[in-house]
């Protein structure tokens, strides 16, 4: 008997258009909590889960410089620490569409290596959008902790 149960592949969320201007917006949005009173540069971040749900950040400076931590980052602990672990994009909105920072590449890559990075302006234009492996190649994730 065919099962009524829907198929996990169909649970899925996709990263539609739509969804794609709501994280944009919301990743805009995030940007306005930013607190970088040394930097002054402001960033937001949003991340899409694959449960459709939107985690936000914000950089968070500190004046012990190196006990900053940057908006993409934020995000992602957010969403881990409420159990969600699997990504489909994160939008990074800056002044000038800057790029996420290495160790932020590599934070979000131990969750989801094929999660789209689109970088986007204070205007809301996406100036690049590309997977996560690509901004890191030969990327060090949980595979390589196991046995081989
Ligand atoms: N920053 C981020 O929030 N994300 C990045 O990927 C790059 C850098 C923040 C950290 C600091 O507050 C400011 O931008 C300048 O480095």
């Amino acid at each position: 008997m065919p099962s009524t149960r829907p198929s996990k592949k169909s649970l899925r969320p996709k990263f539609t258009q739509q969804a794609r201007q709501t994280l944009v917006a919301a990743g805009k949005r995030a940007r306005q909590y930013a607190y970088a009173p040394y930097s002054k540069y402001l960033v937001g971040a949003a991340l899409f889960a694959s449960t459709g749900e939107i985690y936000t950040g914000c950089n968070v400076e500190n004046a012990a410089y190196s006990s900053t931590i940057c908006a993409e980052r934020v995000a992602l602990v957010k969403a881990v620490s409420e159990g969600v672990r699997s990504f489909e994009a994160v939008v990074v909105v800056t002044d000038n569409g800057g790029f996420p920072c290495g160790a932020c590449r590599q934070m979000l890559y131990e969750f989801s290596p094929l999660m789209l990075v689109l970088v986007v302006d204070s205007d809301g234009n996406i100036k690049s959008e590309l997977p996560l492996a690509e901004l890191l190649p030969n990327g060090f994730g949980p595979q390589q902790l196991t046995s081989s």
